[in-house]
């Protein structure tokens, strides 16, 4: 859904011109630092004092978050049970062990859940701002302060999005996004780690790139350095991504405008009504989400003539009963390496089952997701909205 044109094709020009696309050079001998340069204006944009730009999309970037926390065997982190299985596989990466709480009808992680699901192991929670929706930040991170975990946001479909006027990534101890092609901003793939803590920044600095021993900016860590993965960014995506956050306020801008245009029109009327929102501004306006009190009703919702409604629970991949992979224990190359195995991590929480979260099936049964375009016309809009009253108005 992003924006991409002439801007991306001359900034890519200029650094295949210069024929310098690996991301470390000196600035003397004309490599264009345009992956040192997206660092600053993310961190900037975010309201953060580190940004990472990674290579290997927003799982690696949420890998790096969890890295740079310490996280690993032994430590258990608290997932939401709607989001894409990158947050769960995230966590088992790294060799610790996702516990899987619901959401509310917010459609993001239920506060009241995430206490409940936290025990003696736990060590981090990872709220998903799921379709641009922010989570209530300030709930999760009172509650993580109070029993002394981390909060890492996955922002992975929220890029830009706030709560309360915060950015989203700006709450946790780190926050993680993704450039990749279904995105609000895109390199096709590529993603981001934030955070203002300089362990964490520097730990997920070394964690993504295998080669830190031998970099000369090595002499002002202050961490030991470790061996870590390979998921530097190009310059390429530097430039893309440059271009990309200049377009990004005019994308929020329209998105929101349609989604309030949405909400104001259509508010009150016969057979509608709207999922509750943590923060209705902050919302990145992906989606305009109804709520029904029953499947039935939902799905009649979404197929009315014009309407070109979603049920969250067809999307497959983002609905933690069918992370089969997690479900089942196969993790990884190797077995010695699949974290249910590890000894550090015997006595976690390992087992799940399909109906573990029954709130999360129910919301996602009854929720109707409208996903938006910020290139729509006014006529578009119009006639989507109109569709959207009648469909309502037929239940
Ligand atoms: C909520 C969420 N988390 C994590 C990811 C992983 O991002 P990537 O595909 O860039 O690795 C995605 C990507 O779709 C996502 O939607």
């Amino acid at each position: 859904m992003y924006r991409l044109g002439q801007k991306e094709i001359d900034e890519v020009s200029k650094v295949i011109k210069a024929k310098k696309m690996l991301r470390m050079g000196d600035p003397k001998t004309g490599h264009l630092q345009e992956a040192n340069r997206f660092e600053k204006e993310w961190a900037q944009t975010i309201g953060v004092k580190y940004a990472l730009l990674i290579s290997g999309g927003g799982t690696a970037g949420l890998m790096a978050g969890l890295a740079g926390m310490g996280i690993g065997p032994g430590d258990e982190v608290i997932v939401p049970g709607y989001t894409f299985m990158a947050t769960a596989s995230a966590v088992l990466m790294v060799g610790a062990i996702p516990v899987i709480a619901e959401i509310n009808e917010t459609m993001t992680l239920d506060p009241r859940d995430m206490e409940k699901k936290i025990g003696p192991k736990t060590k981090a929670v990872i709220p998903v701002h799921m379709r641009g929706i922010p989570s209530d930040m300030q709930q999760i991170t009172a509650l993580a302060r109070k029993h002394n975990i981390k909060v890492l946001e996955d922002c992975c479909q929220a890029d830009g999005g706030s709560f309360k006027g915060k950015r989203l990534g700006s709450w946790g101890q780190a926050g993680a996004y993704s450039f990749n092609d279904y995105k609000i901003m895109s390199s096709g793939e590529g993603g981001a780690m934030v955070t203002n803590d300089n362990k964490i920044y520097q730990r997920a600095a070394i964690f993504s790139d295998s080669g830190t021993n031998f970099r000369q900016y090595v002499g002002d860590y202050t961490v030991p350095i470790f061996l870590g993965l390979q998921f530097r960014a190009t310059e390429i995506m530097g430039a893309i991504l440059r271009m990309q956050l200049q377009r990004l306020p005019g994308m929020l801008a329209d998105l929101r405008r349609i989604r309030s245009r949405f909400m104001t029109e259509l508010s009150g009327k016969p057979g509608i009504r709207f999922a509750p929102s943590n923060d209705t501004k902050g919302d990145c306006g992906v989606v305009v989400t109804f709520q029904h009190d029953s499947e039935k009703e939902a799905r009649a919702f979404a197929a009315a003539k014009g309407v070109g409604g979603g049920l969250p629970i067809d999307s497959g991949k983002h609905v933690y009963c069918n992370w089969d992979p997690i479900l089942k224990h196969r993790i990884g190359h190797h077995p010695g390496m699949n974290p249910y195995r590890m000894p550090l991590n015997k006595g976690l929480r390992l087992n799940y089952t399909r109906n573990m979260c029954p709130r999360t099936l129910d919301i996602l049964k009854r929720t109707v997701f409208i996903s938006l375009n910020p290139d729509w016309t006014e006529a578009q809009v119009r006639t989507q909205i109109e569709a959207c009253r009648k469909a309502g108005a037929s239940l």
